[in-house]
């Protein structure tokens, strides 16, 4: 197997709470990150594709290919957006990275037309990253089949 990674850049902002519990809750939970109108970051994401090169190419993915994709599918939806209230595809969802790389993998990997989604890398700072392998995770209001359609 080889692996092949493209590696974008997007900012937004974002807001963590839950709206079932208290303000106490939140801000307990939260912190700073709860703050009313929000606070951003400058994401760094990984999107790893794992195959075989084809005999023909030499190309696992076609790299160019993978960033047209990972930027028509995620970057131009999130980018400079407020991922509380203007990605409809995260909409009723806390906006964690962990979250969110759930769903970028959902939509990434029916989209990727060669080899197969490995992981998905997110960093919301350079100390702070998350990474996914697909493995089932059940998060509160994610309706996969509604991002996909
Ligand atoms: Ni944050």
């Amino acid at each position: 197997m080889v692996y092949v990674t493209r590696k974008s850049h997007f900012s937004a902002s974002h807001r963590l709470y839950n709206p079932t519990f208290s303000d106490e809750k939140n801000d307990a939970i939260f912190d700073k990150c709860n703050n009313l109108h929000g606070h951003g970051h400058n994401y760094v994401l990984e999107v790893t594709v794992k195959g075989l090169p084809d005999p023909s190419t030499g190309y696992v993915i076609d790299l160019k290919q993978l960033r047209d994709i990972i930027e028509l599918e995620i970057i131009d939806k999130v980018d400079h957006k407020h991922l509380n209230y203007d990605v409809p595809f995260l909409e009723g969802i806390i906006p964690t990275a962990e979250n969110i790389a759930v769903i970028f993998w959902s939509i990434l990997e029916k989209s990727i037309p060669m080899g197969t989604l490995h992981s998905v890398k997110l960093y919301e700072s350079d100390n702070n990253f998350v990474e996914y392998f697909g493995e089932p995770v059940n998060i509160p209001n994610f309706k996969a089949e509604e991002v996909l359609s």
